[in-house]
């Protein structure tokens, strides 16, 4: 894992790779893109398809290029938090390989091929029209708010440069979208409840790891097989940010972490 961005490294995923490896699935993380070459460059080496988990990202830009569509095949999420949100749930998928697309469009749709005749057992995974209509609606909408997005983070990298938290870093190959600020602090949980006093809501994403989630349990990791991650997690903070976001309230959420967080040790 890269522990500036949290985004998974390729060292990380080659040593994962066994027989069994069906696919890469990098994460742009909080709508940071990952470092997609060197990863690109595994996937081929390896002959392992790899598809882009862009559903924090939608619009963000690696060397110039948009996240979602550089690996030919992406995924894409509308759920209403998202930077382009629908009412309620949606999302898309990017393929640039027609046979693939008409595999995906049978498998949303119940497998059928044709009214009633199914060739696969697919599932319902199809986008409603009305989320569509309002999503289209906002779509026109999605390059101003990112701007807006950017602007207010570029507001919070010069607020809280030196104001005793770690700030997110923007890579020299990456146009970020920030769908999260997160920040970090050895003490979290006390700055969270410092800020939440101010009238300063705060969120962490995400508090507990996949190897750590019973979920997973029966792959047998343990706590300290990913110190990365497992910190991360301890230390990470999502502060207000969307782009409705006034300046001035940007300001008011830099002046609460300039006041409590150089304190807390
Ligand atoms: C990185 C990432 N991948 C996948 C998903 C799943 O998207 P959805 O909830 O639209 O299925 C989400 C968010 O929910 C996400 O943040």
């Amino acid at each position: 894992m890269d522990p500036v961005t949290l985004n998974v490294s390729p060292e990380t995923v080659e040593r994962a790779i066994t027989p069994h490896t069906r696919a890469l699935l990098p994460v742009h993380l909080y709508g940071h893109p990952v470092d997609l070459d060197p990863m690109l460059a595994l996937a081929r080496r390896r002959g392992i398809p790899l598809v882009e988990d862009a559903c924090q990202a939608i619009g963000a830009q690696y060397k110039g290029r948009p996240v979602g569509v550089l690996s030919g095949m992406g995924a894409l999420s509308f759920y209403p938090t998202k930077n382009l949100g629908a009412f309620g749930d949606g999302g898309a998928v990017v393929v640039d390989d027609p046979e693939v697309a008409a595999r995906l469009r049978r498998l949303r749709n119940g497998g059928q091929s044709d009214r009633y005749h199914h060739e696969v057992a697919g599932i319902n995974s199809r986008l409603d029209e009305m989320q569509a209509a309002l999503l289209r609606a906002k779509l026109g909408h999605l390059a101003a708010w990112t701007d807006r997005r950017r602007a207010l983070a570029a507001r919070y990298g010069e607020g809280l440069r030196d104001a005793g938290v770690e700030i997110p870093v923007e890579q020299p190959y990456a146009r970020a979208v920030y769908h999260l600020y997160v920040i970090r602090h050895p003490r979290r949980d006390a700055l969270a409840a410092a800020l939440r006093e101010r009238g300063i809501g705060t969120l962490v994403h995400y508090p507990i790891p996949l190897h750590l989630q019973r979920a997973f349990a029966e792959l047998g990791r343990k706590r300290g097989d990913f110190p990365v991650a497992e910190r991360a997690a301890a230390e990470i903070l999502s502060i207000p940010l969307f782009p409705e976001m006034t300046d001035g309230q940007a300001e008011a959420v830099i002046r609460a972490i300039r006041e409590v967080a150089p304190g807390l040790r």
